[in-house]
């Protein structure tokens, strides 16, 4: 056994996760849709459920004794989110509804920059986030959307990704893992070649986050943004990191209380970071609950959680290799654990829903990637997305569990 299985206790994780505990069709749930969202350990309930019964009251207005709690544990939770990044600064840290607001934010930013014949370049493995807000400021201000193509297996054409830099790329939007195929893209070597050409970064984190070791400063980029609920913390929360200096710079997002410096009836002027783009009551529970959702993955060693999900990718990889009618999309050399399929002659709408019949919870669809389906010349994928929490066992179980579906099916 591995130093990295001893350090890994799976049961006793799994024992912090209420809503594992349950059974689905009379069987015990096997949570495969950690892509989608990840399950919230008790700590994290607890913390959000502690806010609300302790000291539930806004943030930096109060001068009462709940206000400055509900602050404190507000704005320590930004700490968190700082170091666990490794940002420059705390005051580089927003909160966000998610990754797709977080993106938009950078986008509004861009629309004062961008003019005709600058350049965006983002990839074909796109989650429609990335995508859709960038192809629209491009028809916006005129600016062309170039996109990079991904070779069969799902891993990034980088000779292509170089090819497409020119001086008049202006932003690489990029994802840090495809959702939808799994492959971990170099987001370091890419980021120092878009800045060769002076490109502003940014990188889609909504599938890095959970999985280790994001390091702002080490990658080179200019933003990086998540969603709280991919890394076992509440929905309605995420962060946009961005370097302070683009930030100060950057337009205000929205406008109203929490933002301003002073305000008269004909003017107003604009506060400092992180409050010109934060604009009204924040999600505070949310982002009470982030804290403690990093508070627990930090708990967890690294190296060992990595190995872990590489165990369960490899299986599944191989069995499904050695089942016949299975198809697997997204193989490229590095992955997290994403396995997207489809079965020979069956609907993925159809496998989902008779593996749900069994306890067994997977998405189906064009997992908001509609172009890289077309790509790829398929109508959807079935995709199981392994966690932390997950063991080779539930593996085993899923495909004697898919070998019934094939019968039903075919
Ligand atoms: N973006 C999430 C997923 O891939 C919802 O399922």
């Amino acid at each position: 056994m591995s130093t990295s299985q001893n350090l890994f206790d799976v049961a006793a994780i799994r024992a912090e996760f209420p809503v594992l505990q349950q059974k689905i069709a009379n069987k015990p749930l096997i949570y495969f849709d950690n892509a989608a969202t990840t399950q919230k350990p008790l700590s994290v309930i607890n913390a959000i459920t502690d806010f609300y019964m302790q000291c539930n009251a806004n943030v930096h207005r109060g001068a009462h004794t709940l206000a400055d709690e509900a602050t404190r544990r507000y704005e320590q939770s930004r700490d968190k989110v700082a170091n666990f990044i490794n940002a420059y600064d705390r005051s580089e840290v927003l909160w966000t509804r998610g990754t797709t607001e977080a993106i938009n934010i950078v986008a509004n930013g861009m629309a004062q920059r961008l003019k005709p014949g600058d350049e965006i370049l983002v990839t074909e493995m796109e989650h429609h986030a990335n995508l859709v807000t960038w192809q629209q400021a491009c028809l916006r201000s005129g600016a062309v959307l170039k996109v990079c193509p991904i070779y069969e297996d799902g891993s990034l054409n980088t000779g292509m990704f170089v090819k497409l830099l020119t001086p008049n790329t202006k932003l690489v939007a990029l994802p840090h893992v495809s959702n939808a195929l799994g492959t971990i893209n170099p987001i370091k070597t890419l980021t120092a070649q878009a800045k060769n050409v002076n490109a502003l970064v940014l990188i889609d984190g909504a599938q890095g986050i959970a999985h280790g070791g994001v390091n702002v400063r080490e990658i080179g980029c200019d933003f990086y943004a998540f969603s709280g609920h991919k890394i076992f913390g509440p929905t309605g929360i995420g962060v946009l990191w961005g370097k302070a200096e683009l930030l100060q710079a950057w337009p205000v997002w929205q406008t109203g209380g929490e933002m301003i410096a002073e305000v008269s009836y004909q003017s107003a002027t604009w506060g400092g970071l992180p409050n010109r783009l934060e604009a009204g009551t924040p999600n505070i529970a949310g982002a009470i609950g982030l804290g403690a959702a990093i508070d627990w993955f930090n708990r967890i060693e690294l190296t060992a959680l990595q190995a872990h999900e590489q165990r369960l990718i490899q299986h599944a990889t191989a069995l499904a290799r050695e089942f016949s009618g299975m198809q697997l999309v997204g193989t490229a050399g590095t992955k997290i654990g994403v396995m997207s399929f489809n079965l020979k002659d069956c609907h993925p709408t159809d496998v989902g829903f008779l593996l749900d019949k069994q306890g067994i919870a997977i998405r189906t669809g064009a997992h908001c990637a509609q172009p890289l389906m077309k790509r790829l010349g398929l109508p959807g994928t079935a995709r199981t997305s392994f966690s932390l929490y997950n063991t080779m066992d539930e593996i085993d179980q899923f495909f004697n569990a898919l070998h019934k579906v094939k019968q039903m099916l075919t």
